[in-house]
């Protein structure tokens, strides 16, 4: 298969509407990652989309909506509190990045779902997804566009290297703002955050006016035979060929640790700005302190390091509060969990 590389004018954006109603599959750009779309309704689209990503059949896909009318079908009839849950949270954060667990209704295909009787629900903000959502005029399945383990991409550029003849058509919308994928907050059940994202835990929570619990999943390794409440967690995930290990503590016990245990072929995962201190050849995923650049910039920086031909990596450990939680989650994954506390 031949993959069409576009900008995203108007009539790119008319052409992927048009393949997406005959059963098609495309990659969009999402405020957040890039994503592989396919018609909600029509299972047997959906399965391109496993088929692209060689994804496991039983990792559910979320449905992207460009408007609360969508939800009708898509979700069961929501019963109090439900419905007035929904709604707060649709107010404060749609469109944007946040993913919503509902239970599931009949208008999406049993594909999307992957076996569950629940359904993800987001409105992306980013102008090409809506716009290709209302040409298709269905809700859209739609994983990030990465093969199946790698990072999520962030540029069209990064979709074509996982993606190369695998789908027929790229719309090329920049880089992503975000650069992390959304949250995942399931309603089903006490109100639970399943995957951290640029939208956080204390924002649900003050929206919802209740406490948020945070899935285990999240920081710690599942063990073997244990089920996440999110598939998606049980993967190896975001992960370059280079071996990462975070080290956690200052700048100075991290180029210490870099100089003693350096390699030929070993890398720094640092913040901007710290190269000249470290011993090591670096890439780097934003500024110390801010977690909103370090999130936009993590996964480019992990290719970047592959593209690098790195074999290691010793990465500097990102916050763990607000958006530093998601940049640490997707981090710790991407290093197997390999965490040396300096
Ligand atoms: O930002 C995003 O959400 C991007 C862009 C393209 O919108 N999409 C994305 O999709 O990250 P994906 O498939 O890579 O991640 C979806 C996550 C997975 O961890 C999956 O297990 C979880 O959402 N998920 C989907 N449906 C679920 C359900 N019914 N219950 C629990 N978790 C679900
Ligand atoms: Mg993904």
């Amino acid at each position: 298969m031949q993959t069409l590389v576009t900008p995203a004018s108007p009539e790119a954006i008319r052409q992927a509407g048009q393949l997406l109603r005959q059963g098609q599959i495309a990659a969009i750009p999402t405020e957040t990652v890039y994503g592989i779309a396919a018609d909600a309704q029509n299972g047997g689209a959906v399965g391109k989309i496993f088929a692209a990503k060689g994804r496991p059949q039983d990792n559910p896909l979320i449905a992207h909506i460009d408007s609360l009318a969508m939800l009708n079908g898509l979700a069961a009839p929501l019963p109090d509190p439900l419905a007035g849950q929904v709604q707060a949270l649709a107010a404060a954060f749609w469109p944007g990045p946040l993913t919503v667990i509902l239970p599931r209704g009949p208008a999406v295909a049993d594909e999307v779902c992957a076996g569950l009787d629940t359904v993800a629900v987001r409105m992306p903000s980013h102008p090409v997804a809506r716009a290709v959502i209302a040409a298709c005029g269905r809700p859209l399945a739609a994983p990030s566009a990465n093969r199946s383990g790698s990072p999520s991409p962030t540029t069209a550029a990064d979709v074509l290297a996982d993606m190369d003849g695998r789908l027929p058509l790229i719309l090329d919308g920049g880089a992503c703002e975000v650069g992390v994928e959304s949250t995942v907050v399931t309603l089903v059940g006490a109100p639970t955050l399943l995957r951290p994202g640029f939208i956080t835990r204390e924002q649900l929570a003050a929206v919802l006016k209740t406490p948020v619990a945070l899935s285990p999943a999240i920081l710690e390794k599942l063990r073997e035979g244990e089920t996440a409440r999110s598939p998606g967690m049980k993967y190896k995930h975001y992960a370059p060929k280079a071996e990462v290990t975070i080290l956690q503590g200052g700048l100075r016990a991290f180029a210490v640790y870099a100089a003693a245990h350096g390699r030929p072929g070993d890398y720094c995962l640092c913040f901007a700005g710290e190269q000249a201190a470290l011993p090591l050849p670096c890439v780097a995923y934003g500024r110390a302190g801010h977690p909103e650049e370090q999130a936009r910039a993590l996964f480019r920086a992990l290719r970047a390091l592959d593209e690098a031909g790195a074999v290691r990596a010793f990465a500097r450990c990102p916050g763990q509060d607000g958006v530093g939680l998601a940049v640490y989650n997707r981090l710790l994954r991407a290093a197997a969990f390999r965490v040396v506390r300096l």
